[in-house]
This record gives C-alpha cells, sequence and structure tokens, in this order.
C-alpha cells in the first residue's frame, strides 16, 4: 500500500513500453548488440516487479516488433535465445506474484523453442488477475489494424455483420488487444527517440505519451514512477474543455471497473 502512495494522482490502468536503447548502451560501452539486449531483459525484470508492487492493472512490454525480423539473423536469433531464458527463467516469479502472462502479435512466427514455454507459461497463468503483463512479440500495429479489418470483412461476407453498424468501438472489437487488455492510458519510449515505430497505434489514440532519453538496460523503478507521476498530473480532456472536465466525478482508482464515460475511456 506504501508503494501506491508513493505515486500521486491516478494510476494508469494499462501502460504500454516502447523498450528502445539496447543498441546504442552496448555500442557506447564499446560491447556487441547481444550484450544490451542482455542488459535490457534485466531492466523488463526490474520494471515487471515493480509495476505489479505499484499496482499497475496491465503492462504491455514492446519486445519485438514485425519489422525486427529483418535485423542481421544473428541478432534475431540471439534475442530468441533470451526471450526462452527469460520465460523460464520467471515462471516461478510470474505465478507466484498472480501475473498472468499474454501476448499479442504474430506469434505463429516465433521458434517452437519459444513458443513452447510461452504457451505453457501462458496457460499456466491464466487463472492469475494481480497483474496482466502483455509481451508484444512479432506485432506491428498496421499489421494488426489489417488482420481486424479482415476479420470484419469475413463476418460481413458471412452475413454476421452489417457494414452500416461498424463503428469505432465494432471496429475496436476485433482487435487482438481488445478482449485481454484495458485501454492503454500510459505510452512509454526509452531512449531519446520520439516516435512509435508501429506499436499500438488504434489504442493509443487517447493515451498519454512519455519520452525519457534513459536507454531501455538504465532504465529502473525509479524512471517507471517518474514516468507515472508525470501520467498523475495530466489533464485528460478526451476532447472536452477543461471546465467540463472538472465537472466531471473523479475518475475512479486503478482497480475500480467502469469510469464516467468520457474521463475513463481511452479508445
Ligand atoms: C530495443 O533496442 C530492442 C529491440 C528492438 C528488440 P534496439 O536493439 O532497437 O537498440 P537501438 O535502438 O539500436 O539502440
Ligand atoms: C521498436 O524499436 C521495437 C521494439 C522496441 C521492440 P526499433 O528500434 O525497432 O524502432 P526504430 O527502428 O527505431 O523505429
Ligand atoms: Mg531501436
Amino acid at each position: 500500500m506504501s508503494d501506491l502512495e508513493s505515486i500521486p494522482g491516478p494510476l494508469p490502468r494499462h501502460v504500454g513500453i516502447i523498450m528502445d536503447g539496447n543498441g546504442r548502451w552496448a555500442r557506447s560501452r564499446g560491447l556487441p548488440r547481444e550484450e544490451g539486449h542482455a542488459r535490457g531483459a534485466d531492466s523488463v525484470r526490474t520494471v515487471v516487479r515493480a509495476a505489479r508492487k505499484i499496482g499497475v492493472q496491465a503492462l504491455t512490454l514492446f519486445a519485438f516488433s514485425s519489422q525486427n525480423w529483418d535485423r542481421p539473423p544473428e541478432e534475431v536469433f540471439h534475442l530468441m535465445q533470451l526471450l526462452r531464458r527469460y520465460l523460464i527463467q520467471e515462471r516461478s516469479e510470474i505465478l507466484d506474484n498472480g501475473i498472468r502472462l499474454t501476448t499479442v502479435g504474430d506469434t505463429q512466427r516465433l521458434p517452437d523453442y519459444v513458443r513452447s514455454p510461452l504457451v505453457e507459461l501462458m496457460s499456466a497463468s491464466a487463472d492469475n488477475d494481480d497483474m496482466v503483463l502483455c509481451l508484444a512479440l512479432s506485432y506491428g500495429g498496421r499489421e494488426m489494424i489489417a488482420k481486424a479489418a479482415a476479420a470484419m470483412c469475413r463476418a460481413a461476407v458471412a452475413g454476421k455483420l452489417d457494414p452500416a453498424t461498424v463503428d469505432p468501438e465494432v471496429f475496436g472489437s476485433y482487435l487482438e488487444s481488445s478482449n485481454l487488455l484495458p485501454p492503454m492510458d500510459l505510452l512509454i519510449r526509452t531512449s531519446g527517440e520520439h516516435r512509435i515505430s508501429n506499436f499500438f497505434l488504434w489504442e493509443i489514440a487517447y493515451a498519454e505519451l512519455h519520452f525519457t532519453e534513459k536507454l531501455w538496460p538504465e532504465f529502473e523503478r525509479a524512471d517507471l514512477e517518474a514516468a507515472l507521476r508525470d501520467f498523475g498530473s495530466r489533464e485528460r480532456r478526451f476532447g472536452l474543455t477543461s471546465d467540463q472536465i472538472a465537472r466531471l466525478p473523479a475518475r475512479p482508482a486503478a482497480g475500480d471497473e467502469e469510469g464516467t464515460s468520457a474521463a475513463s475511456s481511452s479508445g
């Protein structure tokens, strides 16, 4: 509880992190990029642990993009090995801490030696409900939107969906993320880059964005707390005026199910 009290303002229900800068961290130390990725995996441990303690409901980590498959094969292989090791080493901590592991992305493309511990841990943790940890793997925001559009077209052709009824809510329900995760309230990107790089696109319509110069291997609990404090200080207006927002009932604390329509919905 003291952890929760240390962050003023509302907590985001769902935090997304574009974990960037592993290569630059290594290069600046004269180390191979692989070393940066290994240190990045340590940051993942730290941040998952901190988010769970602080009381964040859902954390999505951008671990490997659809476009990252085009990196040199040795680097892709190393990242896959690291992912496998992470899933095996963190298994007990994830299960012991009530964390439910899930994924978004084209996980069919992952090698069996990653998919098998991934599927196993997703299934073993399926009943946990203290926090959702979502790994975005082989993930592309545009790819996910195209996939949802294809599913919607199939439903229309099959006569199960009337195109006249399609609105953002209907479309959003076809996205993989919508069944798994609350709306993304806060998106963090490390390493000083100010871009989205094909991470969640549709879902960040009203997310607050937090950019930090810190490279991912240097990212610590204090940096997560700084991002959460930054979030807590923002006025989210969702297209309304400040006066209108001030008149709305306060947004519920993280953990409550429903908020007021404008102040709690981010997409
Ligand atoms: C993020 O670090 C990890 C992945 C994208 C898999 P990078 O490997 O992109 O590091 P930089 O951006 O080259 O420093
Ligand atoms: C985004 O980082 C992908 C992940 C963090 C997994 P990249 O390093 O691939 O993005 P760009 O190339 O800088 O846009
Ligand atoms: Mg990068």
